[in-house]
């Protein structure tokens, strides 16, 4: 279908959809589309085409896209003011942090900025901070890249490198998703760049996430903050940080609000991005370096030592594997072995540890990341099965370079790469109403 739009107007896509440019001058945040250019929106995603001299459009809509054309420009005026304040700015590297709620404009503020600075011809990386809706490497990770030419969706970009913290909520990970900023941020600047843009997650409101935003900002230590305002959500966060450069900038009014499926179909969208052309693999334990996890970790029992026998005592079984973690002692069971409740009891009184039981089988579906020798993100898989006497690990993954660590997430896919939704215990039913709204 081709339309021709005026100038002056903006044309907004909802995707999926796919617009081609036949004729004319436009702009998607920032950066100028050149005839014969397609464009493609993903669906739950928004664009606003610019339009600065008539201009025709090949546009295909996928189901229940939609588009609509409305007057001036939806980029608001404060955003072109935040850009020219990161301008005056003369240190470098400038590094630039965004803050706002889910679905204020975050991506989109990041992916301006990053247009309007490629345009002055600087050097710009953009730090992914948002687990779950990542834009640069997959969903439950914290990514970065350089980013060369304008983008209009920073999806289509590739990582340079990858932080893997295995969950879609940050509150679940504060010190990890930190801790995966700061060491990223420490690899970008070694090298020559002019500009870092830092996107963060949507968890800004109540006292835990005003916490940990105040952390991050603490830990990453940007020169500049552009906080997206949509109402007042950010009173608190803009009060602690009181002392810091920022400007606040509105949240764009064509934006459009996702429901929370809608975020989860996103993010599963990046699942089958980072999971095409898999295969499945079989890796010996012994080759890999494991980070701590439930169903595997460093046994400090190695299954024959004192303590772990005294253990095997008191259950009156030897588990398929006994882990002992900083906190607390893990054990995998059989799927048809049953414990008794004294005999756990018995074992955290001898362990002064919370004793966990997973059953085999139950790491079936676990996302999970690999990485070389150098610590560099290889890319995600899906975990298959733990094979305890074998003591082998089979991962669904399209990684084909050699394997020398792997870290295990919390979030569970299906066959499909459909986010299974964890088991209902008390734990998550008192996350789950809070950040509901948010993941
Ligand atoms: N100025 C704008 N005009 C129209 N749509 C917009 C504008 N800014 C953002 N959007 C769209 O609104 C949606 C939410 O914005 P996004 O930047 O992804 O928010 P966040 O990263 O905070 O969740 C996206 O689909 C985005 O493309
Ligand atoms: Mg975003």
């Amino acid at each position: 279908m081709n339309r021709t739009v005026e100038s002056g107007k903006t044309l907004l896509v909802d995707g999926p959809a796919s617009v081609t440019v036949v004729s004319g001058k436009v702009k998607v945040f920032g950066s100028v589309l050149r005839n014969g250019r397609k464009v493609v929106i993903r669906e739950g995603k928004r664009l606003p085409f610019t339009v600065e001299e008539a201009t025709t459009f090949d546009i295909s809509l996928g189901d229940n896209a939609n588009i609509e054309e409305v007057d001036g420009n939806t980029i608001p005026s404060s955003w072109i003011k935040a850009y020219e304040e990161l301008l005056t700015l003369q240190m470098k590297p400038v590094t630039a942090m965004v803050l706002g709620t889910v679905d204020s404009g975050k991506t989109s503020l990041c992916t301006y900025l990053t247009n309007k600075l490629l345009n002055e011809k600087q050097k710009v990386a953009i730090l992914d901070g948002d687990l779950g809706q990542s834009d640069i490497g997959p969903p439950c990770t914290i990514a970065y890249t350089f980013v060369t030419r304008p983008i209009t969706d920073p999806f289509n970009i590739e990582a340079k490198n990858a932080f893997f913290v295995g969950v879609t909520s940050p509150s679940k990970a504060i010190d990890k998703v930190i801790e995966g900023l700061v060491s990223l941020k420490r690899e970008i600047l070694s090298n020559n760049l002019d500009f870092v843009i830092v996107n963060t997650d949507g968890w800004i409101e109540g006292e835990d996430a005003v916490n940990y935003k105040i952390q991050l900002v603490k830990q990453l230590n940007p020169d500049i903050l552009f906080c997206i305002q949509q109402k007042d959500e950010l009173a608190s966060l803009l009060n602690a940080l009181e002392k810091r450069r920022k400007v606040i900038v509105d949240s764009p009014s064509a934006i459009r609000q996702r429901s929370r499926e809608k975020r989860r179909s996103l993010r599963e969208l990046g699942y089958i991005k980072y999971l095409k052309n898999a295969k499945v693999q079989s890796i010996p334990l012994s080759w890999l370096k494991i980070e701590e996890n439930e169903f595997i970790g460093l046994s400090v029992t190695r299954g024959n030592t004192k303590k772990a026998w005294k253990i095997y005592e008191l259950l009156g079984m030897k588990p398929l594997r006994l882990v002992e973690l900083r906190d607390k002692i893990c054990m995998v069971i059989g799927r048809s072995r049953w414990l008794h409740s004294d005999n756990i009891r018995k074992v955290e009184e001898f362990t002064k540890k919370k004793v966990v039981v997973v059953r085999k089988g139950e790491e079936e579906g676990l996302l999970m990341a690999l990485y070389d020798a150098e610590r560099k993100f290889l890319g995600i898989g899906v975990l298959l099965e733990i094979h305890y006497r074998r003591k082998v690990i089979k991962i669904y993954t399209p990684v084909s370079k050699d394997v020398s660590m792997v870290a295990i997430g919390k979030v569970k896919l299906d066959k499909n790469l459909k986010e299974i939704p964890p088991a209902f215990t008390e734990e998550n039913q008192s996350n789950s109403t809070t950040f509901k709204r948010l993941f």
